[in-house]
Formats: C-alpha cells, sequence, structure tokens
C-alpha cells in the first residue's frame, strides 16, 4: 500500500501549461476528487501518475519511492480511462481479467474473479462479446472492472460514470466507494461532477487553469470555499453571490446593492479590521441558508419571482434581485405559494463573504 505524492510538478505541452506547479500528499487508503472544469488539467495529472506523461518540472513519489523515471509498468496502478481503452479484440471476459494474466493467475481463477467484478457492475450477462458489440456505458463499466479485478497500488479514474444513466451512475458510485473502503487502495478520481466528488472522496481538490486552488474534505470545501470559483463550483444550484458595497460610518454595518440595502445586525464587530468602509464585497450564501422572509427583517432582501421547481422533498424559488438571479432552497414536501414580489431573508450564521477579487475573508 502507498499514499501518492507531487512535489512541485509542473506539465507543459508547448506553450500550454496543463499542470502547473502542483504539490500534493494523497494517504495511504485515501480517495482524493480532482475536481474542475474541462481543460483544467486533470488527465493530465493522472497521467502523470501513471508515468503516460513525464513532467516537465518536479517529482512523483508512490509510497516511499521516487518514480518520476519508472516506466508506467513499474508502477503497479489499476487505471480507467476517458475513453475506456479496452482491447477490441478480445472479449469483456478478457479484458477485465487481463491485468491478472499479466501477474500469472491461472485461467480458471481469472475467469472467476472477472464474473464477479462484472456482476457488480451489472454486465456479467456480457462476458463473451467483444467490447464493439456492447453499448458505451458497458465498455465504460468493463473499464471500471478491468482497473479493479486485482488491487494494485494505486487506483486512478477518469470519469468512469460519464456516460451511465442517472440510476447506473448512482449505483456504480456506491460500487466503487464500496470497493475502495473494502480494498483500501490509494485512489484519485476524476469528475466534473460536483456531487459525485462529495459523495466519494475523503478530499476534494478543485483545479482552475492548472492548479490546486482549495484541498480539503467535502463538507469544508462546500461551507468553506477558498474562493468564489470553488464555491461556484460545488453545490446544485451552486452558492449565490451577491456584489455588494460596505458601509461601516456610522457605527452598523450594510450591505449596499443597487437593489437592496442589509443592515447586517451583530456584524459591525466581526468585520472589525478585516474590510473597510466603502470596500466593495462579495455576499456569498448557500440556497438552503436563504429562507422566505418579511419586507421589514434586516436581514431580508427583495427581488421578483422568475421560476419555482418543486423537486419533492424540496423546492427551488429563484427571484431576479436587480440584473441577477438568487435562488433559494426550502425543504419539505409542500411547495410554498409565492409570486410576483418576494422577501428572501439571509440564515446570516451561513453568510460568506469574499473579496472582490474572490478570496474568503475569514470572519471573526
Ligand atoms: N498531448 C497534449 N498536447 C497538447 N496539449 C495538451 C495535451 N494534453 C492535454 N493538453 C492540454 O492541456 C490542458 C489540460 O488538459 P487535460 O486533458 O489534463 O484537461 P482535463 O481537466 O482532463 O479536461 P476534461 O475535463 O475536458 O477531460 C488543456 O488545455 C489541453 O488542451
Ligand atoms: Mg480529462
Amino acid at each position: 500500500m502507498a499514499g501518492v505524492a507531487f512535489r512541485g510538478v509542473s506539465k507543459s505541452f508547448g506553450a500550454v501549461t496543463a499542470v502547473d506547479d502542483v504539490s500534493f500528499d494523497i494517504h495511504d487508503g485515501e480517495i482524493v476528487c480532482l475536481l474542475g472544469p474541462s481543460g483544467c488539467g486533470k488527465t493530465t495529472t493522472l497521467r502523470l501518475i501513471a508515468g503516460l506523461e513525464g513532467p516537465t518540472a518536479g517529482s512523483i513519489h508512490i509510497g516511499d519511492r521516487d518514480v518520476t523515471m519508472i516506466s508506467p509498468k513499474g508502477r503497479d496502478i489499476g487505471m480507467v480511462f476517458q475513453d475506456y481503452a479496452l482491447y477490441p479484440h478480445m472479449t469483456i471476459s478478457d479484458n477485465i481479467s487481463y491485468p491478472l494474466k499479466v501477474r500469472g493467475v491461472s485461467k480458471e481463477e481469472r475467469a472467476s474473479r472477472a464474473a464477479e467484478v462484472a456482476a457488480s457492475l451489472q454486465i456479467g450477462n456480457l462476458l463473451e462479446r467483444r467490447p464493439g458489440q456492447i453499448s458505451g456505458g458497458q465498455q465504460q463499466r468493463t473499464s471500471v472492472a478491468r482497473a479493479v479485478v486485482h488491487k494494485p497500488q494505486v487506483f486512478l479514474f477518469d470519469e468512469p460514470l460519464s456516460n451511465l444513466d442517472a440510476k447506473l451512475r448512482l449505483e456504480a458510485r456506491g460500487f466503487i466507494k464500496h470497493l475502495q473502503k473494502r480494498l483500501g487502495v490509494t485512489s484519485i478520481y476524476v469528475t466534473h461532477d460536483q456531487a459525485e466528488a462529495m459523495a466519494l472522496a475523503d478530499r476534494i481538490a478543485v483545479m482552475d487553469g492548472g492548479r490546486i486552488v482549495q484541498m480539503a474534505p467535502p463538507l469544508e470545501v462546500y461551507h468553506r470555499p477558498a474562493n468564489t470559483f470553488v464555491a461556484n463550483f460545488l453545490g446544485s444550484p451552486p452558492m449565490n453571490l451577491l456584489p455588494v458595497r460596505l458601509e461601516r460610518r456610522t457605527g452598523v454595518t450594510r450591505f449596499v446593492a443597487d437593489a437592496f440595502t442589509i443592515t447586517a445586525e451583530g456584524w459591525h464587530e466581526r468585520l472589525q479590521g478585516r474590510v473597510d468602509d466603502g470596500e466593495s464585497v462579495i455576499l456569498g450564501v448557500r440556497p438552503e441558508h436563504l429562507a422566505l422572509g418579511e419586507a421589514d427583517d434586516p436581514w431580508s432582501f427583495p427581488g421578483e419571482l422568475y421560476a419555482t421547481e418543486p423537486l419533492g422533498p424540496e423546492t427551488l424559488i429563484t427571484i431576479s434581485v436587480g440584473d441577477a438571479l438568487t435562488t433559494l432552497r426550502i425543504f419539505g414536501d409542500d411547495p410554498p405559494v409565492v409570486d410576483g414580489r418576494v422577501h428572501a431573508r439571509i440564515q446570516n450564521t451561513n453568510l460568506r463573504l469574499f473579496r472582490e477579487g474572490g478570496e474568503r475573508i475569514e470572519l471573526g
């Protein structure tokens, strides 16, 4: 068993810097999700760990070995590629059991272990077919099965469930989490689905432009995002971000926008020494931390109803505030009846503040 570490790793392709001076320690047995938009360097990070790319700078460590110069064969990694990379001429059974064959496992045991993993991923009835004879989602699960049929030092998953429908995706996600915890294999899992990252990860590493902007347990990333990029990337719908100007001259703090003024009762002292009178900041509040409120509540602000979306256990209410949209998440089976002018009240214990440049302000 082994952790994985990057020390100042960069990777450039000509003028493009895909991975930009990244350092991290992924602990033995941990599952870390790399989360970020298309092109931010997730696949390149996995390929560097697998040895399919060499870094332009820095060093890569698996366990107590520096593997920077070691070939992929010498790294003992199980990998699910974004494009599956199945062997077209082999049956599904042979594809899945290939890592066992390379390790000299007997034919009977290979077949039985392939069948067991395939059954868990609901492709047990396809074992005699070839990749060209099964669907994209089935190929994807074959690729997952091949990665987990043996117990390598490290699992690397590159968007392994992106091609599955919602129900299968949830089932396969549960299977991967169960298996990862049971085997205790250090895993790095790439996704741009924030819910998948929240559900699977011991820690989430959020990437932007080749850099890791925050690496922390899921709930910390969710509740204490390092900046507005992270705040906006996690949660569905994401955190509401409301630009305001601070007024602090009168011994009371007010958040002033074109469309509203909030009197921040109890906040004047908390903000002392952290923000200036007249400074522009961004209020960050998650949809579940907004409630329907009254006009005279100092922590409420008005908007016009834009859409009501009943989802079953909760209802999303979106209002337009000035020229931006803000969403409230109201829990409960009965969708509230609202129309026209709506007041949203901020549960201010869960309010976050960000600088104009995006960085979160640590509050007292
Ligand atoms: N072999 C290559 N040659 C040139 N540029 C590359 C190469 N591989 C990746 N890049 C560039 O490096 C950057 C990061 O690519 P990467 O594939 O790591 O992104 P990603 O986060 O996996 O994106 P996606 O979510 O779309 O899969 C991109 O700008 C990409 O165009
Ligand atoms: Mg990718």
